[in-house]
């Protein structure tokens, strides 16, 4: 008997089965708009039990990549309820995920009159993709002023409004990945003097008044988050504190009432491992659904949530590269590999032309 090919609730929610796609950039929206190649894309992958977007942006502050969709204007707004609808036809639940990039953006991707912004004028190492001019440094995002905090906090539960507008069941808070959220969180990115730094009291500040911000917009029921504790990616290096940090947080959130806190864990992809010590402090912290991501095939699926582990899992690269990933698994059958080269290039190449089982 199949726990994870089995149905489950997810709050208010029925879903198909415990198998989650997880969010993926794909930079496919020209524009910064949803079109009918994404379409296309999400109903091609409607047989798991819930789809999370890619990040989309809540404000054109928030648009550091090239091609990446938003979630703040009435185009982008009609653009999504196309992929809901045709997501929900096929029986998938949909959440959006809410991402700024912050300082992880050159202005060449920005809309005309936006602004890099981070809790502090410090770059993240690294380069950063341009349409225009090829890879370029990241930019040095301007110190965000007590006014853009709360202009940035109103973009959110906007966009969260806009989301549940556009017929999505709920929205996912990017906090991980080294994006604006986990760059208030974390010490090296967030240098503030002010209530929004210093102690985790203060750095947490951000994400906590997004969360009840979002909650007040659209319901708790309808909010969860994503996290990556111990995560390194986009220059976020480990520090002694981070396990005492999350811990904090992770009470907080419960706190809150939050649907559900979704884990990453890129040690598949070569990051250092996430220590299982901090995925069980969540699980026995958190109260609403844990979702883990990370590497997973169908046994250790299996395996970790008939341990009791967590309630859902999400696959990124699997139903990347296998939009019947579900039918496959469920038969054994053999699995596409997933073709790095067209993760982020425009088109269908790569991206709605993966092979399905005849
Ligand atoms: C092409 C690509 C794009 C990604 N984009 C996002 C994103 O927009 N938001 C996010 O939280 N994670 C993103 N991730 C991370 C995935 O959600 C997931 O955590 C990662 O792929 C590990 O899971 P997997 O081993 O099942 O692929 C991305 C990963 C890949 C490969």
């Amino acid at each position: 008997m199949s726990l994870l090919f089995s149905k489950t609730a997810l709050g208010p929610l029925a879903l198909q089965n415990r198998l989650v796609m997880a969010p993926l950039t794909r930079n496919r929206a020209t524009g910064n708009v949803p079109n009918e190649l994404m379409v296309q894309y999400y109903a091609q992958r409607a047989s798991a039990g819930l789809i999370i977007t890619e990040g989309t942006s809540p404000s054109p502050n928030g648009l550091g990549y090239p091609r990446i969709p938003g979630a703040f204007s009435a185009e982008q707004v009609a653009g999504w309820k196309r992929v809901t609808e045709a997501v929900h036809a096929r029986g998938a639940k949909m959440f959006m995920q809410l991402m700024h990039c912050g300082r992880i953006a050159h202005p060449l991707n920005l809309p005309a009159g936006a602004r890099v912004l981070g809790p502090s004028a410090v770059a993240a190492a690294g380069e950063m993709y341009t349409d225009a001019e090829g890879m370029k440094p990241n930019a040095t995002p301007q110190a965000m002023t007590g006014a853009d905090i709360k202009a940035a906090i109103a973009e959110y539960a906007q966009a969260a409004k806009n989301a549940a507008a556009a017929g999505f069941d709920g929205i996912e808070l990017h906090g991980a990945n080294g994006y604006l959220i986990e760059q208030f969180i974390r010490p090296n990115s967030n240098q503030r003097t002010d209530r929004y730094g210093g102690a985790i009291e203060n750095r947490a500040r951000f994400v906590l008044e997004v969360a009840d911000a979002a909650i007040n917009a659209i319901g708790r029921e309808k909010t969860g988050i994503r996290l990556s504790p111990f995560g390194v990616f986009n220059d976020m290096p480990v520090y002694p504190a981070m396990e005492a940090d999350y811990t904090w947080l992770a009470r907080e959130l419960n706190a809150r009432g939050l649907l559900y806190i979704h884990l990453v864990d890129h040690s598949p992809m070569g990051a250092p491992p996430v220590p299982d010590s901090i995925k069980a402090m969540f699980r026995s912290v958190f109260k609403g659904a844990l979702i883990l991501s990370g590497g997973y095939d169908a046994a250790r699926a299996e395996s970790d949530l008939a341990a009791g582990k967590c309630d859902l899992i999400a696959v990124g690269r699997p139903i990347l590269a296998n939009p019947d990933l579900v039918a496959r698994w469920k038969a054994g059958a053999a699995v596409n590999a997933p073709d790095m080269s067209t993760f982020y290039t425009p088109g269908p190449k790569g991206y709605t032309d993966y092979p399905v089982l005849g």
